[in-house]
């Protein structure tokens, strides 16, 4: 046998701006440009993706795309006009979507040296960063995540993906993105209730990593809720970077192992959102499943009463409800509780041992591979009893 060492380096860089395409910002140009900020000695090609919705609630930002490479010619070149897609997650369900992205990077003639750019919500960059990571074997990707769940959570990360045989994000793959340019304008243009989505993963990778940010989103539950723009952008750009510095320093920036802390709260989120034939968004889900695993952890005896009750009043402060009556399904066979099958679907899905990451108290996470149902039946019952009828 004979064994060599692959080392690598990747610099992850995000960036937060305010109207990426403005005269005078230069946030993408350092963005496009290495870790060195040197600028290119040849122009570079750029395809550029736009997610439908974003541009559509963005009347200008075609015409501010085009201006701004015309601006940069010397160093960065548009080389096709910016392909516009329909984002949302059926964008990730249709392969053609896949072979569409790949005929724009062929008749773009991006090459390993130039770019591609998406701009649109989590999963338009699910879609476009897959298409890119296996064009060529993976050509240069710069993400700009329109909204809040992507610009804390999803978009700022390593992973990229479609679905396929109806599961979720079967077909993906690990790619470090060239650079992530959280531009905080395309927030503006979304719904309340999208906009609401990401403070419940800024909540979550607070109560496992940083008890101050914890401390900080309680004491601003009023602004949260109200979706003040000034405390949501604080919230994203803490969220972003606690998300990314765990995928960086946590040791398993390409999940080889089975332990998943991001994933707080997400075995039942998991089980709920097609429990709920998705009617339930990714952040109401991780919001119940929050709520189930903190009750859990106070019944066994590793979460005190207090703390659990600040951490329940905080999520449903800033406007997440806390239950759903799919929580308490039961199959129509033999009586099982239908959430309790989300304990196996999350081992599956992270392989190996079953690890659920518990809170022991804000800012503290702790490992668990087995839990007890009777416990969290006891769980899901005083969610009923307490928060059904809201
Ligand atoms: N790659 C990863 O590591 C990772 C991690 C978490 C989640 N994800 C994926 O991210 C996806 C969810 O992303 P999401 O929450 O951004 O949802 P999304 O991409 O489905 O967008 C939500 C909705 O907002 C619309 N929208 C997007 N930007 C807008 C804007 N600026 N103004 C108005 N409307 C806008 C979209 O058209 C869509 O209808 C899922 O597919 C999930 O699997 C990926
Ligand atoms: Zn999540």
């Amino acid at each position: 046998v004979t064994v060599q060492q692959i080392t690598l380096h990747y610099a992850h860089r995000i960036f937060f701006t305010e109207g990426v395409f403005a005269f005078g910002n230069e946030t993408l140009l350092r963005a496009l440009r290495d870790e060195g900020g040197a600028a290119a000695a040849r122009a570079r090609r750029v395809l550029v993706v736009v997610e439908a919705a974003v541009a559509y609630r963005h009347r200008a930002l075609l015409g501010e795309i085009e201006a701004w490479f015309a601006r940069e010619a010397a160093e960065f070149v548009l080389s096709v006009p910016p392909l516009v897609l329909e984002g949302g997650e059926p964008c990730k369900n249709h392969w053609p979507n896949v072979e569409q992205v790949w005929a724009a990077i062929h008749d773009a003639k991006i090459d390993r040296h130039s770019f591609v750019l998406a701009i649109g919500g989590g999963a338009l960059l699910d879609l476009v960063g897959f298409a890119s990571a296996t064009a060529h074997r993976g050509v240069r990707h710069v993400r700009l995540p329109t909204t809040t769940l992507s610009q804390g959570d999803g978009g700022v990360g390593v992973k990229n993906g479609v679905n396929f045989f109806g599961k979720k994000n079967w077909t993906g793959s690990f790619a470090v993105p060239w650079a992530v340019v959280n531009d905080f304008a395309f927030l503006e243009s979304l719904p309340a209730s999208i906009r609401r989505e990401g403070i419940i993963e800024a909540i979550k990778v607070a109560l496992i990593r940083d008890a101050a940010f914890f401390e900080e989103m309680a004491g601003q539950v009023e602004g949260l809720r109200a979706l003040d723009s000034a405390v949501l952008r604080r919230v994203i750009e803490r969220s972003a970077a606690l998300h990314v510095k765990h995928i960086c320093t946590g040791g398993d920036a390409f999940e080889l192992g089975s332990a998943r802390p991001l994933d707080f709260g997400h075995w039942v989120a998991h089980k709920l959102e097609p429990l709920t034939e998705f009617r339930l968004s990714h952040g109401r889900a991780v919001a119940i499943g929050m709520a189930v695993d903190l009750l859990y952890a106070r019944n066994v005896g590793m979460l005190s009463a207090a703390d659990a009750e600040r951490i329940l009043a905080v999520i449903r402060g800033v406007g997440f409800s806390l239950w759903v009556d799919e929580l308490a399904a039961r199959d129509s066979e033999d009586g099982a509780w239908v959430v309790l099958r989300g304990l196996e679907d999350f081992r599956e899905h992270l392989g190996g041992e079953l690890t659920i990451t518990l809170v022991t108290a804000p800012g503290h996470a702790h490992e668990v591979h087995t839990m007890d149902p009777p416990a969290i039946l006891a769980a899901i019952e005083e969610l009923r009893t307490r928060f059904a009828e809201e």
